[in-house]
């Protein structure tokens, strides 16, 4: 729903003095949707100025709006600029500011402060166009700002030289508002098999910049930054939450100027001279989302609501995957992996993906990446022979694929070195043995859509696993070197979409090192992430509760290792793992066909409940305690018609304390009652205490969601590294 104000009656925004050509945009042009209002101020005719983002502001009237744009602007004060501090989308100093620039560039040294005159605005379903133009700059740009259904704002920018001669666009960035009650700052850092990792920081004068200059995502990207209310919590405070949605190097923000004014904004990192318009030329920057929310959760809800309306989310069931990486690693062989799908079908597999290690050369890390050819050393009769035994095992058949890299020892790399990104003359430091192919290069790219369409076109394959194993270093355009991570970028987005296009029906995963290409740019073309390359749980359920504050379980994937873990080296119970498996993708990264008779038993449980459980688990609410205590943590997903919850209490370390308290269950709705019961097979584990609650030796307990809710339940005291499964159904 849109609520224009009207001009006539809103003195600011005459539309003759504003600028304005003769359309039909009031000048104030309030958003609304989800539980959330954006207030757009476009009376100065430049680009939009955001007045109000955050709670729903309910209908108004034209004075109310009008008061809402003054409200929103910061006092003038002696010794400062005459007029207000506003944040254009685009910020510039021509409209007086002074922190991060909403556009960067020159064209030799002029056009560097332009001032954009807002020519042309339309409103349409809740999306507010502004054509603004600088004729003395030779400049043009179209900002785009949205409010979807959930609530959920994104904004994005396009710079266009007009006239003049060649203008570098050094960066283009959208700047959000957030009121000055945001006090705190928190965003997510980490490394590869530690990714999400989030840390928390005073929202200070200056500027927390969250650069990634790794030409992906990057493992320890911000993901989701937040600005909060002082303490905000997962279902307390007010935040306001920002995500770059690009898969190349990108830059995430918080600023808060002297003045007091804060703003959170983000865009595409550019390389030097990487973007260059000649006259009629553009650059179009990433989308830009931001989620406003009471507590982390409601905020990360929007995102998980837009993502599943997307034409494309996974509809059908997640089917469970054996993935053979940790199973076999580089050790194929055919019987060994037929054997292994055997044991997969028997614990309830639905989906078996052939890793890394099956193309020419690649015995190891070392060697083969670019020689996409099935290695007729192992394979001497193809994939068919195992692609069929899958298949008649009922299991469908995925396979591994890393197309942008090339290690210097294979056959391509020998026929064509010109086709990897590097500087003029010399090659870029390598990273797990390999260089990056340039999909920038025309024959590079056709070699691989190539490639690729024979992969997919000659065998019987449902799912690809696309890995993408090192940073962009030095990645420059042979033969002169120019910077190539803004092309590679938009290459990569290219080949999925033209593979999609040919394949309409085979899934992707965007997996890089683990996590490290996650985010809303790459899924708008793949179907999943590979949330780490850690799979012990315990690293695990830390990471999965980062990543679900931007991506639902149904899109991250998981899987249940070996009993003792190849990245840690901890041990772990089936329960442990299996219980952290459930929340996300469910999957299986272990030698099973190896594993004993009671373990295969134990998983064919975990696989039936996966199975039961998947729909509650693929489109409920995601909920994460906020205090349970300093060794434990709580989260679940509730339906959304709240009848209905699963939830893990873990246990990830010892407690301070000897005896428990009770612990709420948050999200549920305070007016029906629930029964809460242990949810099978994960029954007690072990406990701190030989006498666990009444209700756990009665079976259940009858209780009113604002029980629930608020006091909680008393839950066994568990040790370590165990964790308890509860659910809670509506009666
Ligand atoms: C990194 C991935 O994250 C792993 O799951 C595995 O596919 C390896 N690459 C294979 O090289």
């Amino acid at each position: 729903m849109t609520t224009p104000s009207d001009p006539t009656t809103d003195q600011t925004t005459d539309p003759a003095t504003a600028g304005h050509t003769a359309d039909t945009t009031p000048s104030v042009v309030h958003l609304t949707s989800g539980g959330v209002s954006v207030v757009l101020d476009l009376g100065a005719g430049r680009l939009p100025v955001v007045a109000w983002w955050g709670a729903a502001l309910g209908d108004l009237s034209a004075a109310e709006l009008d008061a809402v744009v003054r409200g929103g602007l910061a006092g003038v004060v002696p010794n400062e600029l005459d007029e207000p501090e506003v944040v254009e989308l685009l910020p510039l100093a021509s409209g007086g500011w002074r922190g991060q620039p909403g556009l960067e560039g020159h064209s030799a040294g002029t056009s560097w402060t332009p001032l954009f005159r807002a020519q042309a605005t339309t409103l349409a379903d809740r999306v507010l166009t502004v054509h603004g133009v600088d004729e003395q700059s030779g400049l043009a740009v179209d900002v785009v700002v949205e409010l979807l259904g959930s609530g959920l704002l994104r904004s994005r920018a396009a710079v266009t030289r007009t006239s003049g001669d060649e203008f570098v666009v050094d960066s283009l960035q959208i700047a959000l508002p957030v009121p000055r009650r945001a006090q705190e700052v928190l965003d997510l850092a980490g490394r590869w098999g530690r990714e999400r990792a989030p840390q928390r920081l005073p929202f200070v004068v200056g500027a927390h910049l969250r650069d990634s200059r790794r030409g992906r995502t990057g493992a320890d990207a911000s993901l989701v930054l937040a600005a909060g209310t002082p303490g905000f919590g997962f279902s307390s405070g007010e935040v306001w939450t920002l995500h770059v949605a690009w898969s190349g190097d990108h830059r995430e923000y918080a600023e808060r100027m002297a003045s007091g004014t804060s703003v959170i904004g983000g865009g595409e990192l550019l390389l030097p001279g990487e973007v260059r318009l000649a006259a009629g030329e553009t650059y179009q920057g990433p989308w830009v989302y931001a989620s406003w929310g009471r507590g982390l959760d409601a905020a990360a809800a929007r995102f998980h609501e837009h993502l599943r309306s997307r034409p494309g989310h996974p509809s059908s069931p997640r089917p469970v995957v054996l993935n053979t990486w940790e199973a076999v690693y580089f050790d194929h062989d055919l019987d060994r992996l037929v054997e292994l799908a055997r044991a997969a079908a028997e614990v309830g597999a639905e989906r078996f993906v052939l890793d890394d290690g099956w193309f020419r050369g690649r015995r190891d890390d070392t060697a083969g990446l670019g020689d996409w050819f099935v290695d007729e050393t192992v394979w001497p009769d193809g994939l068919e022979p195992l692609i069929g035994a899958v298949r008649e095992l009922g299991l469908d058949f995925g396979i591994w694929v890393e197309p942008e890299m090339v290690n210097p020892d294979s056959d391509l790399a020998r026929a064509h070195p010109e086709w990897m990104l590097a500087p003029a003359g010399r090659l870029p430091m390598t990273g797990r043995s390999q260089q990056v192919l340039d999909l920038g290069h025309p024959e590079a790219y056709a070699y691989l859509l190539e490639r690729l369409t024979d992969l997919l076109g000659s065998h019987d394959v449902a799912y690809v696993k696309w890995d993408h194993n090192r940073d962009l270093l030095e990645a420059g355009h042979s033969p002169t070197g120019t910077p190539g991570v803004h092309e590679q970028t938009l290459a990569l987005y290219r080949l999925l979409d033209e593979l999609r296009g040919r394949f309409p029906a085979v899934e992707i995963e965007s997996c890089s090192s683990g996590g490290a290409r996650a985010d809303l740019g790459v899924l708008e073309r793949t179907d999943r992430v590979w949330a780490s390359d850690n799979i012990d749980p315990l690293e695990r359920q830390q990471i999965q509760r980062w990543t679900s504050q931007l991506l639902p379980g149904e899109i991250v994937g998981s899987h249940v290792g070996s009993p003792h873990s190849h990245s840690t080296g901890r041990t772990h119970t089936l329960a442990f793992r299996a219980g952290t498996a459930l929340f996300s993708h469910f999957g299986v990264e272990w030698d099973v066909s190896r594993a004993s008779a009671d373990e295969r038993a134990e998983l064919a449980r975990w696989v039936d409940l996966y199975k039961e459980v998947r729909p509650l688990v693929h489109s409920g609410r995601v909920v994460r305690a906020d205090h349970v205590d300093e060794s434990s943590l709580l989260h679940g997903v509730v339906s959304q018609d709240g009848s209905d919850a699963l939830f893990a209490l873990v246990q990830l370390t010892t407690p301070l304390t000897s005896a428990t308290g009770s612990v709420p269950l948050p999200g549920l709705d305070p007016a029906r009652r629930y029964r809460v019961q242990l949810q099978a097979p994960g029954d007690v584990p072990r406990t701190r205490s030989d006498s666990p609650p009444p209700w756990v030796v009665d079976g259940g307990v009858v209780l009113s969601g604002g029980v629930l809710s608020e006091q909680g339940l008393q839950l066994p005291a568990l040790h370590p590294e165990q964790l308890l499964l509860l659910r809670a159904t509506a009666l």
